[in-house]
């Protein structure tokens, strides 16, 4: 059976449903490590209640980059990890990194890619008068936000979204998203 990493940064909403779905059966893998930056990343708690292993490796506690990146390599060795999700991990890994992981590392990004890589999604589609926002799941490469795309999901931007408003309608299509692709990833294995 596959060993699934999810690396995340906070809340871990889309950890929660890819554990959830994998406990279901839907997603033929072990959710077999929850790892985090933040020690207080409110996802660790919630993964350790579904029974997670879960691990914090902290920026602050490392040397450099380089040592945070080979920590968290060294996590995902020792958990026998094959397939690595971001979900909210809010670190940029090194090349280094994502190449050792080329295509087992998945990420999900808050705009319909290749439009508005990097932060402030919601907010720059909307100064950008767009009608359309959305989210992205695709395969992570050293270079950011721009692997190969595996699905998309679309919502409508209203008239008098906020960020806010529109982050919260993405986030529904995220949890749907996630799920079914890495479903879909893992079967075409
Ligand atoms: C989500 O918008 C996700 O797209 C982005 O981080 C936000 C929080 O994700 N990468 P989560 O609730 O921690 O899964």
């Amino acid at each position: 059976m596959t060993n699934v990493a999810i690396l995340i940064s906070g809340g871990g909403s889309n950890m929660l449903r890819l554990v959830e779905e994998m406990h279901t059966g839907k997603i033929k893998a072990i959710p077999a490590l929850v790892l985090s930056d933040k020690a207080d990343a409110g996802g660790l708690s919630k993964a350790q209640c579904l029974g997670v292993p879960t691990v914090v490796v902290s920026k602050s506690d490392c040397a450099d980059a380089a040592e945070f990146n080979a920590k968290i390599d060294q996590a995902l060795r020792n958990h026998k990890i094959d397939i690595v999700c971001l979900a909210g991990f809010m670190r940029i890994l090194s090349a280094e990194l994502t190449s050792t992981w080329a295509g087992k590392m998945l990420n999900i990004h808050p705009s319909l890619l290749p439009k508005y890589k990097g932060l402030h999604t919601h907010q720059r589609a909307i100064d950008a008068g767009d009608t359309v926002a959305g989210c992205t799941v695709h395969i992570v490469t050293p270079e950011l936000d721009a692997g190969p795309i595996l699905g998309q999901a679309r919502v409508p931007i209203l008239p008098d979204d906020t960020s806010e408003t529109l982050a919260a309608r993405v986030l529904v299509e995220e949890h749907r998203l996630y799920p079914k692709v890495l479903a879909e990833f893992l079967e075409a294995r």
